[in-house]
């Protein structure tokens, strides 16, 4: 693999690497989405083509599941896999007690859905992900299409009686057309700037009609590695 790569890459590039430390032949493993898992499912391919590593994959996306079968990674659905021993997925932001916001890709709901039922969750993460406080990168709620002016209307009404301090729901776009996940719903993003009590907010948010699931996992992740621009490496 070539590694004229700038320091954001690096820094993937070195937690990615690091991560298939945590991966074994005869496991069922979850693969995230994004750039910094993307690293991931090309490392794992190269272990599974030149080093005999044997694994059977679960995809967190269609982008990811391409991705694996051209590295040469087995992809099994998670029905097959039923339950998986690790997941390695990216996050868009993690704070000191492995709490995260993920979906800036779009994928929260298969990722989600495939951490949970994985009996370990790694994140592989650039230091630019590290925040004292979750909630500067805007929170993805995913949303059925079905009325969603109205779901949009509820979740920033709810979002008045919460302790965060932005409050504006954006519906996120791809060029003209609204952005539509790999399960056919919607993203709001969710622009909160500082959220006070995450758990409150996930809470509040999943009981809403409309609302199929929100970007933060909270009490999901076990470890996190960090990754550096000079190829350095943290494990939290
Ligand atoms: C996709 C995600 C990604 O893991 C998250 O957006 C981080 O992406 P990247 O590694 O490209 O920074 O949650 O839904």
């Amino acid at each position: 693999m070539s590694l004229e790569l700038s320091p954001i890459d690096k820094a993937k590039f070195a937690a990615a690497k690091k991560a298939c430390d945590y991966v074994e032949t005869g496991m069922r493993v979850g693969l995230g989405t994004g750039s910094t898992a993307a690293w991931l499912v090309r490392c794992l391919g190269e272990l599974v083509r030149e080093e005999g590593l044997r694994i059977k994959g679960v995809p967190t996306s269609f982008r990811t599941e391409e991705l694996a079968r051209e590295a040469g990674i087995e992809v099994v659905s998670l029905e097959e896999a039923r339950w998986l021993d690790v997941t390695i997925d990216g996050a868009d932001e993690y704070d000191g007690e492995l709490n995260l916001i993920k979906g800036g890709g779009g994928a929260l709901l298969y990722e989600k859905i495939v951490a949970t039922a994985s009996d370990q969750m790694i994140v592989i993460a650039d230091s630019s992900k590290h925040v004292d406080r979750l909630g500067a990168f805007p929170l993805p709620v995913e949303i059925i299409r079905f009325g969603w002016q109205t779901t949009k209307a509820l979740v920033e009404e709810t979002l008045l009686g919460m302790d965060v301090l932005g409050r504006e729901a954006t519906l996120r776009m791809t060029g003209d057309t609204p952005f539509v996940t790999d399960e056919g719903n919607f993203i709001l993003d969710l622009d909160l700037k500082r959220i006070g009590n995450a758990r409150q907010l996930s809470l509040m948010l999943n009981q809403m009609p409309g609302v199929v699931e929100n970007g933060l996992f909270l009490d999901i992740c076990d470890v996190v590695v960090v990754g550096h621009g000079d190829g350095r490496i943290e494990v939290c």
